[in-house]
């Protein structure tokens, strides 16, 4: 995917909106062609005119304006975006997005629209260092929105530390650089497999789905196709990616079988149930027994079977282990052919199944890479970084 040509510019009320006049000429230079949208405050800072004259377009702050809704409306510039970039990103600003709100042009364009969302944050570092700014951050992070620093260094309120914002050149750099998974097609499978034991119960585990909804969300924001099969979650759908909801293993292998042809790159992220029961009671089973058994048999192995078709793309697999963590690992990528394989440990706290962070040892033929523990997307970025130069060195092999 080549870079965004229709940028808006969103610029929040920090006094660093002076440098974003510059961030608009650095993208034009690059033949963009950018709108300016001011929130209410920004404009007691900056003139629109000034956006103006360095756009060669309106430069627009009322959601009631009579002439931009005659021209181009406020759903008609969400359409039109390709990318919205917000430079400066004010505290302010990041906690109205987080909560969805919509009360002047720039949130509601925001809301209005499926462009990918550019955050260049810039605020005074107890604003930044602040949990609830840190929460929204985070929470925008996850429903997509890629973050551009804050910088370190002196504030203009005379402090020094993190909540500068990035120079215009830096911004710029990071907006248009080349997609390392563009033209890539994936096919992920993230989250629990349920296995119907009667009318409502079933047996499920702990997977969140988050590890494998990183992958797919970070995959897609580097220009990949991403084609997501999940197990019952509670998680919203990365923009860009296509979904498939499924529920049981042997629903999963279907859906996975229907997407497999074309496709570049497998990864497994799902904690697929290993059994299912025999039998699925029609009837709720009623108690009254002292104890019962249950019949499982076994599910298939989707990871399996792909690795066994006669065009299999590359392989990610993944192994949730309790002890012996390498061992296992190297075990299963050689017992299923992987071309990575991804290894954490479970049952630990705070990583791993259903939380928020995870640490990973990546184990290919011939070698290892340690992945600390840190959010799942940027776990995610690190695993993707790690395959894509696996599949450079496949294909210079
Ligand atoms: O053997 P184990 O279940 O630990 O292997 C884990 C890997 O295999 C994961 O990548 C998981 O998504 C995949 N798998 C699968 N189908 C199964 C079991 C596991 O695709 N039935």
């Amino acid at each position: 995917m080549s870079p965004p040509q229709r940028i808006l510019l969103g610029v929040g009320a920090g006094i660093a909106a002076y440098k974003s006049l510059e961030l608009a000429r650095r993208l034009r230079e690059r033949g963009a062609e950018v709108r300016a949208v001011l929130s209410p405050r920004a404009r007691r800072l900056i003139a629109p005119l000034a956006f103006q004259a360095v756009t060669g377009q309106r430069a627009r702050f009322e959601l009631w304006d009579e002439e931009g809704e005659a021209g181009m409306s406020h759903i008609e510039l969400a359409r039109w975006a390709e990318a919205i970039l917000l430079a400066p990103a004010t505290a302010d600003l990041i906690a109205r997005l987080a909560h969805g709100l919509a009360d002047d042009l720039l949130t509601t364009v925001c809301l209005a629209s499926e462009a990918p969302l550019w955050i260049a944050p810039a605020m005074n570092r107890t604003m930044w260092a602040h949990p609830a700014t840190q929460n929204n951050v985070r929470l925008l992070q996850t429903r997509g929105a890629r973050l551009l620093g804050p910088a370190s260094g002196a504030q203009a309120c005379g402090e020094e530390g993190p909540g500068r914002m990035l120079e215009p050149d830096e911004i710029v750099a990071a907006l248009c650089a080349p997609q390392a998974l563009a033209g890539l097609r994936l096919l992920v499978t993230a989250g629990p497999t349920f296995e119907d034991i009667d009318p409502v119960r079933f047996i499920g585990n702990r997977s969140s789905g988050r590890m494998g909804f990183a992958i797919a969300a970070e995959a897609a924001r580097q220009g990949a196709r991403v084609t997501l099969i999940s197990g019952p979650v509670a998680l919203q759908t990365p923009i860009g990616v296509r979904r498939i909801d499924v529920r049981s293993a042997r629903e999963m292998l279907a859906a996975v079988l229907a997407e497999i042809d074309d496709q570049d790159v497998f990864v497994a992220a799902a904690a697929v149930a290993d059994y299912r029961p025999r039998e699925l009671a029609e009837q709720k089973i009623k108690k009254g027994m002292a104890g019962m058994n249950l019949e499982l048999e076994a599910n298939p192995d989707i990871l399996a079977t792909v690795a066994d078709l006669p065009r299999r793309p590359f392989l990610v697999g993944f192994a949730a282990e309790t002890e012996n963590l390498r061992a296992n690992a190297m075990a299963k990528l050689a017992a299923k052919k992987l071309d990575l394989i991804a290894a954490n440990w479970v049952g630990r706290p705070g990583q791993g199944f259903d939380a928020e962070e995870n640490a990973l040892l990546l184990l290919w033929p011939g070698g290892e890479r340690e992945i600390p523990r840190m959010d799942k997307a940027e776990v995610a970025r690190a695993l993707l970084a790690t395959m894509v130069e696996r599949l450079e060195s496949r294909a210079s092999a």
